[in-house]
């Protein structure tokens, strides 16, 4: 890894970064970064979603007064980008989550600091001027848990998002290949004083590591209800694909959903986020904001998943590769050229305004009637 915190001139795009990142990487830690589950089907089906969908271009627009603001649950977005919780951050540098949250300070970008982050929430916060959420995995100790919750209560964190994709370890061949393992100095340091989660004395389960796991104590929908009952702060899930699902989560009263798969690091075979995204989108129909990640690693990608529905995207890889090549200022770089890039797809595809992008621009999906040519011969006058 590099702490010498300078950007090299042939990084100017995020698989740049991630090239990058591989090279500075110890191969372990590569591993658990960019790995995902099983023969990785899902890991390169979120990206080649987005490749395979080609933009219509719209010429010569008015794009007066053109900006990439809105406002997510009370919090102002620069653009519609937020950074996903990460584990384990000081894998990729010393300073670890500490470094995002400055680079996510400068630019004034909301970032989730995981239940499993290699620094505490409160330490995470005490440097922050940029809104932070807390990403919540419920514990087996729903004790505990409360507590967690609290702690990020008391110190300011603007959101609960509860990841509900990964009650069990997903089937991760490549970290096993690499025999990955947690060095001395990086630990889960908000979980201190926890019960491990998975119980190995269980009676339950018929005696398998998996549902012995999950039978001792991983949470069910009634903990989402419990939750967005009692805390004072919004409560948001991440991991969800099923509409049926985002119906629920809705019927739960969560503030905001999170389209995701996990980075495809939890069940393989599973489609791509932005495949699932307009079907949850339709079922949702606007009750609460959607956000959706997995594979965003250009402009023209915010710009599709915009267009399929959400209302703001999260990247997870991405700002860790910028993280391990120069810390601060490689995260801070790399979400500066995604701001870049969907300026220019928006300025391309001719919307001035976040609520101007819609399915229109999605080459695929826009049909044209003949009743609507009238229209598009007429020559706007302003
Ligand atoms: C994750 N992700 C994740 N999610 C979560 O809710 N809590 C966590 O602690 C972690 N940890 C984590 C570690 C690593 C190394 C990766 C790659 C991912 C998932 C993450 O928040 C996000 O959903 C994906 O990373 C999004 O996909 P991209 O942007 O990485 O393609
Ligand atoms: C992961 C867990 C920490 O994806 O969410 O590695």
């Amino acid at each position: 890894m590099s702490s010498a915190n300078t950007v090299p001139s042939n990084v100017v795009s995020l698989d740049d970064y991630e090239a990058a990142a591989r090279k500075s990487l110890d191969e372990k830690y590569w591993a658990y970064f960019a790995g995902g589950g099983a023969d990785e089907i899902t890991l390169s089906r979120n990206r080649a979603a987005f490749d395979d969908m080609a933009l219509e271009p719209r010429a010569l627009r008015d794009m007066r007064g053109a900006s990439t603001r809105s406002t997510l649950l009370g919090m102002e977005l620069p653009f519609p980008v937020l950074m996903a919780p990460i584990a384990y951050q000081k894998l990729a540098h010393p300073d670890g989550e500490l470094a995002s949250v400055a680079a996510a300070s400068a630019l004034g970008i909301p970032m989730a600091i995981s239940t499993q982050a290699s620094v505490t929430l409160e330490n995470a916060a005490r440097s922050a001027t940029a809104p932070l959420l807390f990403q919540l995995y419920i514990q087996p100790d729903r004790g505990f848990t409360r507590t967690l919750v609290a702690r990020a209560e008391a110190v300011g964190y603007r959101a609960l998002i509860v990841t509900v994709d990964a009650p069990v370890n997903g089937i991760r061949n490549r970290e096993q290949r690499a025999v990955f393992r947690l060095p001395a100095e990086v630990a889960a340091v908000n979980l201190e004083g926890a019960a491990s989660p998975i119980s190995t004395g269980a009676t339950t389960g018929g005696g398998s590591p998996v549902f012995s796991g999950l039978l001792n104590g991983a949470p069910t929908w009634s903990d989402i209800s419990a939750l967005t009952a009692t805390s004072r702060l919004p409560v948001i899930v991440k991991g969800i694909l099923s509409p049926a699902d985002a119906g629920i989560a809705v019927d739960c009263g969560v503030a905001a959903i999170i389209v995701s798969n996990h980075g495809g690091r939890t069940l393989d075979t599973l489609p791509a986020s932005i495949e699932a995204l307009p079907r949850v989108a339709q079922i949702v129909a606007g009750r609460v904001p959607l956000l959706l990640d997995g594979g965003i690693r250009r402009g023209t990608d915010i710009l599709k998943a915009l267009a399929l529905g959400a209302d703001a995207v999260m990247i997870g890889r991405p700002y860790v590769y910028g993280l391990a090549v120069a810390g601060g200022v490689g995260v801070a770089h790399v979400l500066s050229l995604l701001r870049v890039e969907l300026e220019a797809a928006m300025a391309l595809t001719g919307c001035a305004k976040l609520a101007d992008i819609d399915q229109s621009i999605i080459w695929s999906q826009r049909t044209y009637t003949n009743a609507e040519f009238p229209r598009f011969g007429t020559i706007p006058r302003t």
